[in-house]
């Protein structure tokens, strides 16, 4: 299979543990590549933009409110099967369910604080890299 791209965020329970580090190693062991990232601040009507899809769901404004209470890390990787395998690493939505070694089940806090995002889909992985990248910002 050709190479691919998905869209990841390293979430703030993340950057206020300083672990940032962590979780790109196993990102980077588990053979994606990371070809864009920043470190910023989302604001509120970023993350609703973002998150819009959820907007009907109980949990979308604690959702919004964790993405907004620190700073995130906005990535594009790149690799084979990126989106399939990207999602392999990061385990389970619920830490709970996640599979031991995946990122969501060493490192994540709960399901709303579980560390990492990642595209589900090709499509939506070309809309979230858009969402927050300029194409001269991806260097792979
Ligand atoms: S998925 O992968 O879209 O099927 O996961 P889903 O369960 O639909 O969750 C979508 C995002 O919402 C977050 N989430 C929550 N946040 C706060 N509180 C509760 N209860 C909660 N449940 C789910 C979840 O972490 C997903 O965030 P992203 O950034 O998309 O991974």
């Amino acid at each position: 299979m050709a190479l691919e791209r998905t869209f990841s965020i390293i979430k703030p329970d993340a950057t206020r543990r300083n672990i940032t580090g962590k979780v790109v190693s196993m990102l980077e062991e588990g053979g994606l590549r990371v070809i864009a990232q920043k470190r910023i601040q989302m604001t509120k009507e970023q993350a609703e933009g973002f998150y819009a899809v959820h907007k009907e769901r109980p949990f979308f404004g604690d959702l919004v409110s964790f993405m907004t209470s620190g700073p995130v890390v906005v990535q594009v990787l790149e690799g084979e099967n990126a989106i399939a395998r990207n999602r392999e690493i990061m385990g389970a939505t619920n830490p709970e369910n996640a599979d031991a070694g995946t990122i969501r089940k060493e490192l994540a806090e709960s399901i709303e604080a579980n560390t990492v995002h990642g595209s589900d889909a090709p499509e939506t992985a070309k809309d979230e890299i858009a969402y927050f990248f300029s194409e001269d910002e991806i260097v792979g």
